[in-house]
């Protein structure tokens, strides 16, 4: 077996997507599309659908494991998930979110840690939040050949120093602050940026000022592509959900109809039914019933 697998360049869309893909498609104006995924049955789902970059989102503190903000998720949990979705997970990009604490203490333990997603769980990307304070570690870890995501504005895990989940940049010198973390980030080597939870204007600004792709998350359509939690998209997040977001489907309300069809079922005999019994064959059947079988005190 050859060790490179060269692409034929053909540009069929069963090719697995690479971040030369995401760059071209921010050049050619094609929107970029990306969801969050946590387990083996979603992750496939997602994939099988063709969406370009899956990420495995700290945010399954909350939608998964039912934390009340992202801030317990621990490297090992996200581990254990990005390993489930690498395994489901044929086309798509899969990127690992860092969780808090994983990269604030130094240099040298992020990059420790962000090596652990590549190496045990197959992540091909990892996800990191904040701007000029993360530079240093964008470098390096761009330097040990692993893409990163920036992730600027609302940026979840400093929900205490921002007093909640707050629009960010509505201010000259929070836009200001953002286009200059934007273009830091991108100087330090970062792939892709994830903006949160900005103004529309601002985000279409970093949008075409920076040469690489922009996923948006409650920052409006002109960024190069857009991100939700899938929870979010089927209502599955027992939440209000925020503006930003759409709700493609009810799979709460499938849920609950099929739980409730077999709690009902089960409660009245209903299941299972014979057709969804095992059956003995004649001459064991034939024992059972007969004295052979008895049990002897
Ligand atoms: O954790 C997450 O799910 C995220 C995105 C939605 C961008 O960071």
């Amino acid at each position: 077996m050859s060790v490179t697998h060269f692409r034929t360049g053909d540009g069929s869309a069963s090719l697995p997507v690479t971040f030369q893909t995401l760059q071209e498609k921010k050049q050619t104006g094609q929107p970029i599309t990306a969801l969050t995924a946590y387990d083996y049955a979603t992750a496939r789902l997602v994939d099988e659908a063709g969406i370009d970059l899956i990420l495995v989102g700290d945010s399954l503190a909350q939608v998964v494991l039912g934390y009340e903000n992202t801030l317990p998720v621990t490297v090992e949990e996200m581990l254990h998930h990005t390993r489930a979705v690498r395994r489901a997970v044929r086309r798509a990009i899969v990127a690992a979110d860092m969780p808090w604490g994983s990269y604030h203490q130094s240099i040298e333990s992020g990059v420790a840690n962000a090596v652990r997603f590549v190496k045990e769980a197959g992540a091909q990307a990892v996800k990191i939040e904040g701007g000029a304070s993360r530079a240093e570690l964008v470098e390096r870890l761009a330097a040990a050949e692993i893409p990163v995501i920036g992730h600027l504005g609302l940026t979840p895990q400093s929900v205490h120093r921002m007093g909640g989940y707050k629009v960010q940049g509505r201010t000259a010198a929070a836009i200001r602050e953002l286009l200059h973390d934007a273009h830091l980030l991108e100087s330090a080597g970062a792939a892709l940026l994830v903006l949160e939870g900005i103004p529309r204007e601002v985000a279409a600004r970093i949008t075409a000022e920076v040469g690489i792709p922009t996923i948006g998350i409650g920052a409006g359509p002109d960024c190069d592509g857009q991100i939700l939690v899938f929870h979010d998209l089927v209502n599955l997040s027992f939440s209000q959900p925020a503006k930003f977001v759409r709700q493609y489907g009810d799979a709460a309300a499938l849920f609950r109809t099929a739980i409730d069809g077999y709690r009902s079922d089960v409660e009245t005999r209903a299941f299972p039914a014979d057709s969804e019994s095992y059956h003995l064959p004649k001459d064991a059947a034939a024992a059972l019933e007969s004295s052979a079988l008895r049990h002897k005190a």
